[in-house]
């Protein structure tokens, strides 16, 4: 990852810290910093990730992949030309919770970046141990549908053009392949750099899919940038996944380049995949009227299960206040 050596930067007199194997390069500390920002502003020319006068919602949870993202966006917002919001979920695990809603409220503070968190107790009544413990569903894909479910509904009330995501390419690249090796080829096109809004599904961007986890890691810190370093206790990286990180890192190691590649050409096929076993296009939940699989959407399910009725329409219109009295913050400060 980092290295002492009195081999000098490949820009200037400085010993450098790293060396980019696929790029061929040795960086000093400020050079690395310059690298990865501007990777990350190549990205979003390259795949078209957002423009001028867009607004963004950048999803951060604390972990140093979405506080990174956060610190690279807010740079760029500025060169770019588009409006950043930063939001954070409040899931109440504990301490882990805790600590990362503080990591991401300091930042923000410190950055001059509004943020808008959504307390899920405060929402629904109940935290997500106790909508595990009274569901019996895993706690990962109960997590996991609860965050997308208020994204997207944050993201829709503040009229967001896309919703920024932390996942990096070694987050990306195992999920695609395990994804090819079960077949699931669909799942495979909303794991590129871009998914579109459709049906009242707000679209993705993930700034950081040709940044690798040491890099990012290493960006972290050397921009001495604050994150949680505990993993959520719920955590459990799944067998089929860890033995593909290793292939893949392995690949990386003999053949440098091997991951943006096959990044690259992901996304330059993600058209194909989403026209393979194309699914049925989306319902409206009748209850909440949000995106749905089916009849009634796994948020209105679960928090029936949990609270005795489904709390979807409840739960937006909060929501839908908070992003309301931020609108009119956010006027009253550019106007003043
Ligand atoms: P995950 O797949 O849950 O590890 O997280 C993927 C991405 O979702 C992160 O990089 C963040 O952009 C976003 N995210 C995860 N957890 C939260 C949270 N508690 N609040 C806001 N965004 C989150
Ligand atoms: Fe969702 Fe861990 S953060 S289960
Ligand atoms: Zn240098
Ligand atoms: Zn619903």
């Amino acid at each position: 990852l980092m290295v002492e050596t009195k081999i000098k930067c490949s820009f200037c007199n400085e010993n450098a810290v790293t060396r980019i194997g696929y790029a061929k390069l040795w960086l000093c500390k400020e050079h690395f910093i310059q690298f990865i920002e501007k990777k990350v502003f190549n990205t979003f020319k390259r795949y078209g990730l957002g423009g001028k006068n867009w607004r963004i919602l950048a999803a951060v949870s604390g972990g140093k992949d979405s506080v990174s993202m956060l610190y690279i966006l807010h740079k760029l917002s500025k060169d770019i030309g588009f409006e950043l919001i930063a939001l954070h979920i409040d899931l109440g695990i504990g301490e882990y919770s805790k600590i990362s809603r503080e990591v991401v409220e300091n930042l923000c503070k410190s950055l001059g970046i509004p943020l808008i968190v959504l307390d899920l107790k405060e929402l629904t009544g109940f935290n997500l141990p106790e909508m595990v413990s009274k569901t019996k569903r895993p706690p990962c894909s109960l997590c996991g549908l609860i965050k997308r479910y208020l994204i997207n509904v944050a993201a829709q009330e503040l009229k967001a053009n896309a919703v920024a995501l932390g996942h990096h390419l070694d987050d990306l690249i195992p999920y695609i392949i395990k994804n090819f090796v079960l077949q699931n080829l669909f799942e495979i096109s909303k794991l590129g750099p871009k998914t579109d809004t459709l049906n009242g599904l707000v679209g993705r961007i993930r700034p950081l899919y040709e940044v690798s986890e040491d890099e990012i890691m290493l960006y972290a810190y050397l921009a001495k940038l604050p994150f949680v370093q505990n993993e959520c206790p719920y955590s459990a990286r799944k067998g089929l996944e860890k033995t593909i990180r290793e292939f893949i890192n392995n690949a990386e190691k003999r053949h440098p380049g091997f991951k943006i590649a096959f990044a690259r050409s992901i996304a330059k096929n993600i058209e194909i995949y989403k026209n393979i076993g194309k699914e049925e296009p989306l319902k409206q939940c009748k209850i909440c009227q949000s995106p749905s699989n089916s009849e009634i959407c796994s948020f209105c399910k679960i928090t029936a299960k949990v609270a005795g009725k489904p709390l979807g329409s409840e739960v937006k219109t909060k929501i839908a206040k908070i992003a309301q009295l931020h609108l009119l913050n956010l006027n009253h400060t550019s106007t003043t």
